[in-house]
């Protein structure tokens, strides 16, 4: 039986309106915006909807969802690939159907994760005020050069795997680890290996596992002192994999000489709104960001236009799909599988 999908849009920015309604899809269904985030403050709003589309920082725990099928919310259909925010078995207890983008563009995140590296390493944001400043002194700006350099690469899915493809490219020597090995990474000429060789041989690091109760805090105290002195550590996957205060520590010390992060920890109170005139109350952030050697940017590895358009689209057509009995418009089953975290 055919409806029209109602939905209930959480953490909608004025560039998510704009990709969404550009869509031909978007004239099938009845889509609120919201432009804040879905918590237990939040949740009234919704209110006689049948869909909730949230993004990475809106909260979906057990408490959430059961409100949301008591009042009549049956799919959850996520704009975005991690889904760590959505407990997952309660919503298979309630019977809700949960659907994500699963690769709306994972050369877009693998590109930030390199403009990470290349930054850190040249240090261009750095130059950039200099030379405007009339000050062409190189003291402070000294790279290294990426070809030869090793760099391991936590999870060769969609994005890891991409980022080994730019690496190769570099003539970089790229270790692996990920529990699913990808033959065709290996071609490339990537190696795969275990965690600690990984960690301990690396001079770069970059994380793209998903974060779950396994992959919590895979960088710690204990993980850290296992790198090389000076290592630099990319995160551009969700924060909670790495143990923000052992990293504060590992900066104190010089054993980590460069980081890298999209993503943090506590990032729902910060990210993807203006703070700019308030006093910053995270005071963990706040350390982080006085390093001259940290690089912190606000979640935005997924922002270009072609991920956007691609996030409405497959957003639009689960939505449109679940409500359709999961005909058209998926053209075949393994779509629908890879989309749909549950089905119910
Ligand atoms: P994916 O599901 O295609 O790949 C994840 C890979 O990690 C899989 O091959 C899996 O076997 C592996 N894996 C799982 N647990 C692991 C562990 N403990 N250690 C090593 N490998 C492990 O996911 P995709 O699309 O590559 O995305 C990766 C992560 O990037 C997502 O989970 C998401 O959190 C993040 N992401 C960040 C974005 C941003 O804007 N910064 C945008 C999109 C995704």
């Amino acid at each position: 039986m055919q409806s029209t999908p109602n939905v209930a849009m959480f953490s909608t920015q004025a560039y998510d309106k704009t990709s969404f309604a550009a869509h031909p899809l978007h004239a099938n269904i009845k889509l609120s915006h919201f432009d804040i985030p879905l918590n237990a403050k939040t949740i009234s709003l919704c209110q006689g909807f049948d869909t909730v589309c949230a993004f990475v920082n809106d909260q979906l725990d057990e408490a959430i969802l059961t409100q949301l099928h008591a009042s009549g919310v049956k799919h959850i259909a996520m704009r975005c690939a991690g889904y760590n925010n959505v407990d997952i078995d309660c919503a298979k207890q309630l019977g809700m159907a949960v659907s994500r983008v699963p690769a709306y563009s994972p050369e877009a995140v693998a590109e930030h994760a390199l403009a990470l590296i290349m930054t850190l390493n040249r240090k261009t944001h750095k130059a950039y005020n200099r030379v405007r400043d009339g000050n062409f002194d190189l003291n402070g700006l000294l790279g290294f050069t990426l070809h030869d350099k090793t760099v391991g690469v936590v999870g060769t899915g969609h994005i890891g795997a991409a980022l080994v493809r730019l690496l190769s490219g570099f003539g970089c020597r790229i270790l692996c680890y990920d529990p699913y090995p990808n033959d065709g990474l290996k071609a490339l000429g990537a190696e795969y290996t275990d965690l600690s060789t990984l960690l301990s041989t690396s001079h770069i690091i970059s994380l793209h596992c998903p974060l779950n109760e396994d992959s919590h805090h895979l960088i710690n105290q204990q993980t850290l002192e296992s790198m090389r002195d000076g290592v630099m550590l990319i995160n551009t996957s969700r924060g909670g994999l790495i143990d923000s205060r052992a990293v504060i520590n590992a900066l104190k010390t010089h054993k980590l000489g460069y980081l890298g992060l999209d993503v943090y920890e506590m990032e729902s109170e910060l990210f993807f709104r203006d703070h700019s005139s308030e006093i910053i109350q995270d005071d963990v952030f706040e350390r982080l960001a006085t390093f001259h050697n940290v690089l912190i940017t606000g979640h935005q590895g997924f922002f270009t236009v072609e991920a956007l358009g691609q996030i409405a689209e497959v957003t639009l057509e689960n939505m449109i799909g679940f409500s359709n009995g999961f005909k058209q418009p998926f053209a075949n089953e393994a779509a629908t599988e890879t989309r749909f975290l549950i089905i119910p």
